[in-house]
């Protein structure tokens, strides 16, 4: 079967990859010259464990292609996936569709047999009426069944999420969709992948409701995380102890300093637009927002208390652990380590960081950091060291060699990633999150 991706980005990308292993001739599209350069000389646009080598595979075997141009991508695709950005119009949060539109448009001008076009961006309730109707304007006289596709995957683990998800959901309109999608994901559904088949709003909704379900979660045991630290409690522990309850489920529930990304903060904020605009606001959602903001910023007091507090931490320094938000990325999209920087920068707090990943996209936005080639490099002479994102590589840090390079023996850790018994039996001041500890408990 042929399949066009227009968008070469993160879903994009990791799709087309995954369609052409599972055997399908797959024609990635952008209009990005120089991203299809590169791909051509097989070099990666983004970080993503595996991505590499699935792309260099499938491109040996003839079955993935890269084009600039649309108008050839799609020739004879019996599905064209639209893939493109929606990001956060500056101003009023709302999904920014111009480029599903523009794509829209194009593929309706070029087309010349029937197909279904489907929507994988994440996309607001009623944008595939929306492409129908552009493609119909365009005067394009072959069959075309618009189709929602959303896609569930995390960075970091896109490729084994794309080809082994909990679920596939398909919103379609008529059986030409619903066929050609069935044969799409034929390959996945042998797997036993459950696919649910919905109508296209449905589709478009449960993406959004999914993420902002997710960022609830998450947000939901920060809340229980700052109130374990209040009353002496350990987060952790109730995190286990409510997850182990089949209706709550253990995942996400993770304490931290806040989830990031270019997901769940853009896409909430697009589920709050919709929902005041067809007059159903969701206050649950409104203060998941708030309260996430809110958390990010009050990373960085954390840190100003383990300095001393913000009078004592004037002139100090502070090493950061991790950047991106979240680990095997190299995504800085609204990571709460720039607001971390940002608050120890205001507060006169010299600012050293290292990120296995991340540093290249984090440099222009925290210009006042001075990043370093190693963590051992970032943490010589700091005051204290904050463990930012839980990458791999600090979970085991040579905690004697921490204390002999810093000026001072104080770990924040906003990740848990250490126990703080171990931390504190080997001399140092620890503070983590939600969990009260000599140091914590009040
Ligand atoms: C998220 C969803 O998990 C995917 O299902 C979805 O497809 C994707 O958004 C999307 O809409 O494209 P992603 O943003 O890659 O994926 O990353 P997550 O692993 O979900 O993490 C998001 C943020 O939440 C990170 O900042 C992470 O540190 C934080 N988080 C996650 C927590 O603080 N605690 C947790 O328990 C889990």
């Amino acid at each position: 079967m042929k399949i066009a991706v227009a968008g070469s980005g993160y879903v994009g990308l990791v799709s087309g990859a995954c369609f052409a292993d599972f055997g399908h001739d797959v024609v990635c599209v952008d209009k990005d010259q120089s991203k299809i350069d590169r791909l051509h000389d097989g070099v990666m646009p983004i970080y993503e464990p595996g991505l590499d080598a699935l792309v260099e595979t499938n491109v040996k075997a003839g079955r993935l292609t890269f084009t600039t141009d649309l108008a050839e991508g799609i020739r004879g695709a019996a599905a064209i996936f639209i893939a493109v950005g929606t990001p956060s119009r500056r101003g009023d949060g709302h999904a920014d569709l111009t480029y599903v539109h523009a794509v829209a448009r194009e593929v309706g001008e070029a087309l010349a047999h029937d197909c279904v076009v489907v929507t994988k961006s994440t996309v607001p309730v009623g944008t595939g009426d929306e492409v129908e109707r552009i493609i119909a304007d365009t005067g394009c006289a072959h069959r075309v069944s618009v189709v929602s596709n959303p896609e569930f995957l995390r960075e970091g683990a896109a490729i084994g999420d794309f080809k082994r998800p909990d679920r596939i959901v398909i919103g379609a309109e008529d059986d030409f969709g619903r066929e050609t999608m069935r044969q799409v994901y034929r390959p996945l559904h042998l797997n036993q992948s459950p696919i649910l088949f919905t109508n296209r709003r449905t589709s478009e909704l449960i993406k959004y409701a999914a993420n902002a379900f997710l960022a609830t979660k998450i947000t939901f045991i920060n809340e229980m995380a700052d109130l374990c630290e209040k009353v002496g409690a350990d987060v952790q522990d109730v995190s286990r102890g409510i997850g182990m309850d089949g209706r709550i489920g253990p995942k996400f529930l993770h304490a931290g300093p806040g989830y990031g990304g270019s997901c769940f903060p853009k896409d909430t904020l697009a589920l709050l637009k919709t929902a005041e605009d067809a007059g159903a606001p969701s206050r649950i959602v409104e203060a998941v927002v708030k309260v996430n903001d809110t958390r990010k910023r009050a990373m960085g007091r954390k840190v100003l208390d383990a300095l001393g507090g913000p009078e004592a931490a004037r002139g100090k320094t502070a090493a950061l652990l991790g950047l991106t938000f979240k680990p095997n990325t190299d995504d800085m999209r609204d990571s709460p380590a720039i607001a971390v920087a940002q608050a120890l920068g205001d507060a006169g707090v010299e600012v050293k960081a290292y990120d296995p990943e991340g540093m290249e996209l984090a440099a222009p936005l925290m210009p006042a950091v001075t990043m370093c080639k190693s963590a051992y490099d970032a943490i010589e002479g700091a005051d204290a060291v904050v463990i930012v994102t839980e990458w791999d590589a600090f979970r085991a840090l040579d905690l004697a060699r921490v204390k002999d390079l810093a000026n001072a023996p104080v770990l924040v850790d906003l990740r848990n990633v250490y126990r703080p018994d171990e931390v504190r039996a080997a001399g140092f001041e620890y503070s983590s999150i939600g969990r009260a500890g000599p140091k914590e408990a009040s």
